[in-house]
């Protein structure tokens, strides 16, 4: 592709006016005739079975419509496969009002429906619910210190020369251990369902998720029904981070009461109940590693503990990224898993690689103050250009382009190395850096694109937008290649009756429909270009796809700007009202090269030496990731993946009472996240890469890469300020108080 008029230049959104009016319609807001409302009631115990259920009162209340539970429902699948999806980890699924057993506290144990939402409050709150208690086991340290930990999964773990000995020679070594808490996504829309009951055993749904189709295939495996009789929709959603990749339990439940009242549904969570979905998993990560004196690796050992459901193997790659990052010829990686009465974990932006790189990055930073190097200078002295898992070598890594302009930007130069020499008044300034590092996945996708005579386009694939600007991404897509004005382009997306697309999600998403898109649009040139050249004394005669381009409603001839035809005249000419042309696309599978991205993140802070107070005054995102279609939305996913790691570093925790098994912090009170006073300059900007191996449009996708490293960069210049290491995230200001 040769023509720029769209792609590359910041471009708003184009449903960012919908959004803004409040006319963009959430999971909750559809309002169609005979609507009954749902209320879930969870479960108050962790572990156990349910010996009864006292529904009585609650069917009393005028207006109740039912109350649905495992002893009064509907016919629902009982193998555990039918409940897996696009992205479940290995293990049994939860099967919601299936059984009596219960798995975790907040498991939903009965929906109350009624004519109106508040008689299915009040009446929810009518429900007894019988226990037979068994006790339970939620803290994962206690597992840990217990020994109760799975083996090592070979899927996450690498061996390579001999790391002990190599440790025990090196000339400088480090061993620390690093912590994560429980984290919840805590997107801003609820997770709701409104289920519309179509008659004939239909039923349309409108669902918080990030995979329209996920959910339809998860509906028709649970109720058994066909799926041409299931139309799963998420035209908007309000924030992800992962909580929508999988469905979550409103959606069969939505289901399940709309089918056995044979009348629509809706079914909205509680934010306290958003607690009782998945999170991010806490973790201990040990690292240890040793460096010959003029820094270069010669020992990298990390070993991660992780915590999953009893019913669930929940893990991401946690380690491996060192060997993607620093050349190391003695390594041993692997992961663990303990297992605690929760619901099972799931994604949470950059799964794996932000847990990884925080402790990974805080381990080079420590091995940079024992081997007195730069911390910039020790990832430079260990740089690998090749991926040392696969043995093979990436097909662009501008990595040492984004240290190298990073640094410039934030004025590294100027940093003295002494942690507490930098003051600013009463406050420690402390300046910190590390490497953030992503998989660039692409999926099998496709799209439809329709062109017709007006010039109007539509373009559609069934995946979702989140809020990294996917119709945008479409519309700018089609808009360039078919060489017609933004304006005229319709996108759809967030319905499973639209071309197969992978749930939005792991940043495939420009990528994988993007490739679609493109392939659609290309069908349609193609098309184009024939009733072009069919024209009598056709001045395209003769011509290759390759050989024009499709700008301001014309073909024209890249090497000859006057022979043109216009598109309208092309379409009047061969008599074509519409060209509809679907397509799709799959990912590179020659494995010749690794795809990743990358990123330097470095970060100021400023500590008050008195209080404690952590304030993350600065930080410079650099990131790698092949072509950017829209540096606009694209700064805007790594700015806020920045906010979500400074809400990592200094914010966010999920605090367990294990005496009843319980997330407590389950409030916008209680847990926190950065907001806009914890917020301040933060400079993000895209270092040219050209990958002309990964796909035609070059572009590996940014949804997660801004998260990765960005804690890490903040603990970091913590200790630079401070001279005080904190593990252990968040750090609040009693542990760094702390002696
Ligand atoms: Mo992202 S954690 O793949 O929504």
């Amino acid at each position: 592709m040769t023509a720029t008029s769209y792609l590359g230049k910041p471009t708003s959104r184009v449903e960012g006016r919908a959004k803004v009016m409040g006319t963009a319609k959430y999971a909750a807001e559809y309002n169609v005739p005979g609507l009954a409302h749902g209320v879930v009631v969870s479960s108050a115990i962790a572990k156990g079975r349910i010996a009864h259920i006292h529904a009585e009162d609650a069917l009393a209340v005028d207006g109740v419509l039912d109350v649905f539970t495992h002893e009064h429902r509907p016919k629902l699948a009982s193998s555990h496969e039918k409940y897996t999806d696009e992205v479940a980890p290995p293990g049994s699924p939860f099967r919601p009002l299936y059984d009596s057993e219960i798995l975790f506290s907040g498991q939903p144990v009965a929906l109350v429906v009624a004519e109106e939402f508040e008689i299915a409050r009040f009446a929810a709150s009518l429900v007894r619910v019988e226990y037979e208690q068994e006790s339970h086991v939620t803290d994962f340290d206690a597992q840990r210190r217990r020994g109760a930990v799975s083996k090592r999964d070979p899927a996450h773990a690498t061996a390579s020369g001999n790391p002990t000995r190599a440790f025990e020679q090196a000339a400088v070594r480090i061993k620390a251990e690093y912590r994560m808490p429980v984290e919840h996504h805590n997107p801003m829309e609820p997770f709701a369902a409104t289920a519309v009951w179509e008659g004939d055993d239909q039923i349309t749904v409108f669902d918080k998720t990030q995979g329209p189709q996920n959910c339809r295939n998860y509906v028709a495996g649970v109720f058994g029904m066909p799926r041409e009789k299931v139309r799963v929709l998420s035209p908007y959603v309000g924030g992800g981070f992962g909580s929508g990749l999988r469905p979550q339990y409103e959606l069969p439940l939505a289901v399940l009461a709309a089918r056995a009242l044979k009348r629509s549904v809706r079914l909205t969570l509680t934010r306290q109940q958003m607690f009782t979905l998945g999170y991010r998993a806490a973790n201990v990560q040990e690292l240890a590693l040793g460096a010959n004196s003029d820094g270069s690796l010669a020992s990298f050992r990390h070993d991660v503990v992780a915590m999953t459901s009893q019913f669930e193997d929940f893990q991401r790659d946690f380690v491996n990224w060192s060997s993607l990052l620093y050349r190391c010829a003695n390594a041993e990686l692997g992961q663990r898993l303990v297992k605690l009465d929760q619901n099972t974990p799931c994604d949470m932006r950059g799964p794996g690689g932000t847990e990884g790189a925080y402790a990974i990055e805080c381990a080079m930073d420590e091995l940079a103050y024992a081997a007195n190097i730069d911390p910039l200078e020790l990832r430079l002295v260990n740089y690998s250009d090749r991926d040392q898992i696969e043995n093979r070598p990436y097909s662009s890594k501008q990595l040492r382009e984004c240290y190298h302009q990073g640094a410039e930007k934030f004025g590294w130069s100027n940093r003295n190395p002494q942690p507490r020499s930098m003051r600013d008044g009463n406050e420690l300034v402390g300046w910190g850096m590390a490497t953030g590092i992503w998989e660039a996945m692409q999926m099998p996708a496709r799209a439809k694109a329709v062109l017709t005579a007006n010039g109007s386009v539509e373009i559609a694939s069934a995946t979702a937008d989140i809020g990294p600007g996917t119709y945008t991404m479409m519309a700018q897509l089609a808009a360039e290649m078919l060489g017609v004005p933004l304006d005229n382009v319709t996108a759809k997306l967030g319905d499973s009756a639209l071309p197969d697309a992978p749930v939005e999600g792991g940043s495939f998403t420009t990528s994988s429909v993007g490739s679609a898109i493109y392939a659609a649009c290309r069908a349609v040139q193609k098309e184009l270009l024939v009733l072009a050249q069919k024209m009598a004394g056709s001045p395209l005669a003769g011509a290759k796809l390759d050989h024009v381009v499709f700008a301001e409603g014309k073909i024209r001839h890249k090497n000859d700007a006057s022979r043109e035809v216009s598109v309208a005249d092309a379409m009047r000419t061969g008599k074509a009202d519409r060209i509809e042309k679907e397509a799709g696309a799959g990912p590179n599978e020659d494995g010749k090269y690794s795809h990743f991205t990358h990123s330097a993140v470095f970060a100021e802070v400023k500590v008050d030496e008195q209080l404690g107070v952590i304030r993350v005054t600065r930080v410079v995102n650099a990131v790698a990731a092949g072509r950017i279609l829209n540096p606009k939305v694209a700064g805007s996913q790594i700015l806020g993946a920045v906010v979500g790691g400074i809400g990592m570093a200094l914010h966010e925790e999920t605090a367990t009472d294990h005496r009843f098994g319980r997330f407590m912090t389950h409030n916008l009170a209680d847990y926190h996240v950065p907001v806009n006073a914890d917020v301040h300059a933060i400079d993000v900007f895209f270092v040219e890469e050209k990958d002309d191996e990964i796909n035609p449009l070059g572009v590996k996708g940014v949804g997660e890469i801004g998260i990765v490293g960005t804690a890490a960069a903040i603990a970091n210049a913590v200790y630079h300020a401070t001279g005080k290491r904190v593990r252990d995230l968040p750090i609040t200001l009693d542990k760094l108080m702390r002696d």
